[in-house]
């Protein structure tokens, strides 16, 4: 079945307009950081409910929309997240990363211990969905990762565009997640991203991003 075909446009803008919006959009994302350091200060449903459906209109191979988010606030629940990720980061700290990896994290200053899956007022877990059980047969999704990535930047964004602060956590490997929220099987995970505000005093690493001039090569 065809979709109807609807019109669209966008205003067309003066230069100067483009300009200012595609400038005040980069400041305002510019001073995003990720932060290991939360506040427990509340923050509202309905801005999480807000951010979870701005991440919901990423763009998605064949609209399959293949994504999943699971919002916890539970206090036994982030416990069980806690204990389950710190046992994996743990083992991944102390044995399972190679040595350039370490030394690729060691100016982040990050270790196995992570207060903050409890701390935090929320955790948001993005699941990937590789298939559907459509009729009782698999139907595969197109583009999983890429898709579910794109839904992540437009969440982070989101988040950041709101006030508050989250951080892409990847206790790897993170299959406990499916476990602890119960998913189904079609369902992987993919992100855990606390979010809510800065713990008062909160620091994050001073680093720079790359210029411009070292990413964007124009033909
Ligand atoms: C896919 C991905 C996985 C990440 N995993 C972790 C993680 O497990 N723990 C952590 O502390 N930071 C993690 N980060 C955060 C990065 O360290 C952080 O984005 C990077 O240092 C740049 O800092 P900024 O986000 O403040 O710009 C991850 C980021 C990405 C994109």
């Amino acid at each position: 079945m065809k979709y109807q075909q609807i019109p669209f446009s966008r205003p067309v803008l003066s230069d100067d307009e483009l300009l200012s919006r595609s400038k005040a959009y980069y400041e305002m994302m510019n001073v995003r950081r990720s932060v290991r350091e939360f506040s427990d200060r509340h923050i509202p449903d309905e801005v999480i409910n807000n951010i979870l459906l701005t991440a919901s209109t990423a763009p998605s191979g064949a609209h399959k929309q293949p994504w999943t988010f699971c919002g916890v606030r539970d206090a036994d629940i982030k416990r069980k997240i806690r204990v389950a990720a710190e046992k994996e980061e743990y083992e991944s700290y102390n044995s399972r990363m190679p040595q350039d990896w370490l030394e690729d994290l060691a100016p982040l200053g990050t270790d196995w211990q992570k207060p903050f899956l409890e701390i935090a007022p929320a955790l948001i877990i993005v699941f990937k969905r590789s298939y559907e059980n459509v009729d009782g047969r698999k139907k595969n999704n197109y583009y999983v990762t890429e898709s579910v990535g794109l839904a992540c930047g437009f969440l982070l964004a989101a988040i950041h565009n709101a006030g508050l602060s989250s951080l892409t956590h990847t206790p790897s490997p993170m299959n406990f997640l499916a476990q602890v929220l119960n998913r189904p099987e079609n369902e992987k995970p993919f992100l855990l991203i606390p979010i809510g505000y800065p713990a008062e005093g909160c620091k994050v690493p001073n680093l720079t991003r790359k210029p411009l001039s070292d990413i964007v090569i124009n033909y």
